[in-house]
């Protein structure tokens, strides 16, 4: 951490230029309209850190729905409003700022989503999750408040909850716990240990979309299979599903998808195949019935079942490339690169490359069209051709249109061949 006392200087050396002139028109707006401006949250325990931060949250003494809308006309921005939850969001030129309304939250039920009133920034404070996020910052000033000791907490480096009831008001916290432990290289201070673990089936109150969004959140993390291993080691990670496991082989390879997909992040798609791949096809589907997964991880997820189903196959060496075209054709590129991160083979690493870089993208030369005009009718008998003409194609038999010509021509003619194509 900083030594340095003063927020406006780690502002001034740490903050991009465009970022502190967008809290320079922020404080003017409220300055204008006789509210008080703050910034909050994991930007000022970023700052304080020393480390980056360009997600820019700010809560206003007062109205933040007016204040964005007299801060979107001067950034020239897009402003849309959540009144259920006092907050908006301004979107411009790549940027986007988002304004909370100081504000009390008080929970009906464990699980349940906080019923929402205006109320100070002491109070805010109050509603947040550990101490190190319940700074803030007066934009006008430059004062630091800081009414939980947050910035004592960074410097010993603890996640601390600010109440014993805080897991059970919101249970999502329990990963957000573990995963600010692991990407700032902290430790959970021993009572929040003792009450994440009281609580860990207060898990069961949360909505599957709320835990799939803190699982997205994990794999978006530089290094997740720490946060992983540490939700195995917490018996928390069984909550999404039995036989996950964050062990020394997701680690391995999930530093290897980063080395395989590098010099781009894997995407949270490819993290979370491997993290299910060792699960069975009865596990896969209750998995994703559990975490309610999007359309695109759930076709991932079976794909990757589809894979490891002709894996063996998959596995074989000498297989012809239009074989291994119609073992893989279809499936996700994501299940068949996770297929090739999750194995030991180098055959199967090699086949399934070879139909990613060339056999996937090789097309016939004639389409259709060029065999109805040779007096091929559209229908069955066409499909089958085009796609001997494909395999063809692929095996090396032709290598050109003059090739697909003359294969089509004597299939026309041959009609007697086993497995031949007859033409009428
Ligand atoms: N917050 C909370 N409880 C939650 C979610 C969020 O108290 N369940 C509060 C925290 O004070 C947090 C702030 O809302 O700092 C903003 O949330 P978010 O953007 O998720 O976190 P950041 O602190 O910005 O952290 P990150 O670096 O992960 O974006």
């Amino acid at each position: 951490m900083k030594k340095s006392d003063n927020i406006s200087e780690l502002i001034k050396s740490q903050l991009p230029a465009e970022m502190q002139e967008i809290l320079s028109i922020a404080g003017q707006v409220a300055g204008e309209q006789q509210h008080k401006l703050y910034m909050v949250g994991g930007i000022v325990r970023d700052l304080l850190l020393g480390r980056s931060s360009l997600d820019l949250d700010l809560v206003v003494e007062g109205d933040a729905i007016e204040i964005s809308r007299h801060f979107a006309e001067k950034v020239k921005g897009k402003v849309t409003f959540h009144t259920r939850f006092l907050t908006a969001t301004v979107k411009w030129e790549g940027w986007s700022v988002d304004f909370a309304t100081a504000r009390s939250e008080t929970y009906s039920k464990p699980g349940a989503l906080p019923a929402v009133e205006a109320g100070d920034i002491i109070t805010d404070l109050s509603r947040r999750d550990f101490t190190i996020n319940s700074l803030a910052v007066d934009i006008s000033s430059g004062e630091l408040l800081d009414p939980y000791n947050g910035s004592e907490d960074i410097q010993k480096r603890i996640v601390r909850v600010l109440h014993e009831k805080s897991f059970i008001d919101d249970a999502t916290r329990i990963w957000r716990a573990i995963r600010y432990e692991q990407r700032l290289d902290f430790t959970l201070e021993p009572d929040t240990l003792r009450l994440l673990k009281r609580d860990i089936n207060m898990l069961n109150t949360i909505g599957r979309d709320r835990i799939r969004h803190e699982l997205e959140l994990v794999l978006k993390e530089e290094f997740p299979e720490k946060a992983i291993r540490r939700a195995g080691n917490l018996g928390v990670l069984e909550k999404l599903h039995p036989s996950l496991q964050g062990d020394n082989w997701l680690t391995e390879k999930f530093m290897k998808a980063r080395g395989v997909v590098s010099p781009n992040s894997p995407s949270t798609e490819l993290y979370l195949t491997l993290l299910a791949y060792r699960l069975n096809k009865d596990e896969t589907e209750e998995c994703i019935s559990r975490l309610g997964l999007r359309k695109l991880q759930t076709r991932t997820l079976r794909d990757a079942c589809l894979v490891k189903s002709r894996i063996n196959k998959i596995s074989e060496s000498g297989l012809k490339p239009g074989e291994i075209y119609n073992l893989l054709h279809g499936l996700s590129h994501t299940a068949l690169v996770a297929a090739t991160i999750a194995t030991d083979s180098s055959i199967i690493i090699k086949n399934i490359n070879l139909y990613l870089d060339k056999l996937r993208n090789v097309r016939t030369a004639l389409s259709g069209k060029d065999l109805e005009e040779m007096g091929i009718k559209p229908g069955p008998r066409m499909k089958e051709i085009l796609q001997k003409l494909l395999e063809a194609r692929l095996d090396g038999q032709v290598t050109d249109r003059q090739g697909e010509i003359e294969m089509v021509e004597k299939k026309k003619n041959n009609k007697t061949g086993s497995g031949e194509i007859t033409c009428h």
